[in-house]
């Protein structure tokens, strides 16, 4: 069926899950940019005390919550069940466990309502939360910072992914919450660093990874080990690290790469449009110099409001809205896809 032919009949409205990692979410989105309902239960306080996320504890809070959370979403939305066009479920990349847990609640109320599954990828998701916010004017370049993933994709049309950059080793959420640890902050730490930063009057300078000059990778393990070897320093002198001076010297580093190559590729690709999003696009001195960078050169920027930027399902809902006014669906033997490929995953046309 045509777009044009699905989109007349139905109005898209799609049920979406989100469970790939520590957050249990669903949403009720309609047309792809319409968010009638978008609730997250976040695990957060279960995995705190260990550090960071625990795979088996996460997967067994998300069968605790998944089935409410879908009642809750319906019921918050206005709508019906009979209302569901389609039900659409991240499928990949994330913890296998959780991926599992969503992926079964999705297969199952898709088949008790006949319509179709939607398998959905996460990164899309992330890079869509912005279609929720307004249009996407393409060729767009997308700068997708989380606690998993650190990625440079060019979008030449709608649907259509091209990674053209990655982290080498640590994501830049992942950098942020080891460094938080190490300064003694509790998990998620990125949002600790990133008030320390803003509030801090000196500042530590730590090194910057450009790595190739054409390169539009990232590396942050290496800023990170010279944050650890700052705060050995200090306690080898029996003083306490300077906390802020450090958090800033961190969060500049980080953010000067990550600006300077986005708006490289922006450039090299013809974008018309830079996207940020991702749960580290909550951070306050990224969108602040983000947005200077983009205003100085006159590119439009779209970043998601904060609760758009972390995990959640109405994003999901966002991206699978591609698949559905194309009849792209999602078989309901699929599986859950740890690493499933963003590039695979562009639509057909
Ligand atoms: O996208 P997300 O919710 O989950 C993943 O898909 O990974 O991102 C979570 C990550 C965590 O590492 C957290 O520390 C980081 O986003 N984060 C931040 C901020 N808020 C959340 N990092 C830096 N500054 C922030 N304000
Ligand atoms: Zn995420």
């Amino acid at each position: 069926m045509t777009a044009s032919a699905r989109g007349g009949a139905r109005a898209g409205v799609i049920l979406a899950i989100e469970t790939s990692c520590d957050e249990t979410s669903a949403a009720v989105v309609r047309g792809g940019r319409e968010v009638l309902s978008n609730l997250v239960s976040s695990q957060v306080d279960a995995h705190r005390r260990f550090g960071g996320v625990v795979p088996e504890i996460a997967s067994r809070k998300h069968v605790e919550s998944i089935t409410r959370m879908m009642e809750l979403a319906v019921a918050e939305s206005g709508l019906e069940l009979r209302d569901i066009d389609a039900v659409a479920v991240t499928q990949g990349p994330g913890l296998v466990g959780s991926l599992l847990v969503g992926l079964a609640a999705a297969k199952a109320l898709a088949l008790a309502l006949d319509v179709p599954l939607i398998g959905t990828h996460h990164i899309a998701g992330h890079i869509y939360a912005n279609r929720l916010v307004g249009e996407i004017r393409y060729p767009a370049v997308a700068l997708v910072v989380s606690g998993g993933h650190t990625e440079l994709v060019v979008l030449e049309r709608e649907g259509s992914f091209r990674i053209i950059g990655r982290t080498r080793d640590d994501a830049v959420g992942e950098a942020y919450d080891k460094v938080a640890r190490a300064l003694g902050f509790p998990y998620p730490g990125g949002p600790h660093i990133d008030r320390l930063a803003s509030d801090a009057d000196d500042v530590n300078e730590l090194p910057r990874a450009w790595l190739e000059p054409d390169s539009y990778d990232f590396s942050f393990s290496g800023l990170k080990s010279a944050v650890l070897a700052e705060i050995n320093k200090a306690k080898m002198k029996g003083e306490p690290p300077m906390r802020p001076a450090l958090a800033r010297g961190f969060q500049e580093s980080v953010i000067d790469v990550l600006v300077t190559k986005a708006l490289r590729a922006a450039e090299a690709f013809g974008a018309r449009q830079l996207l940020l999003c991702g749960g580290v696009a909550a951070n306050r001195g990224l969108r602040a110099a983000m947005a200077a960078a983009c205003g100085a050169r006159g590119l439009p920027l779209s970043i998601p409001p904060l609760e758009l930027c972390t995990d959640n399902a109405a994003m999901i809902g966002a991206a699978a809205y591609l698949k559905w006014v194309r009849g792209e669906f999602t078989p309901l033997d699929a599986k859950a896809d740890p690493l499933l490929s963003l590039e695979e995953w562009s639509v057909k046309d």
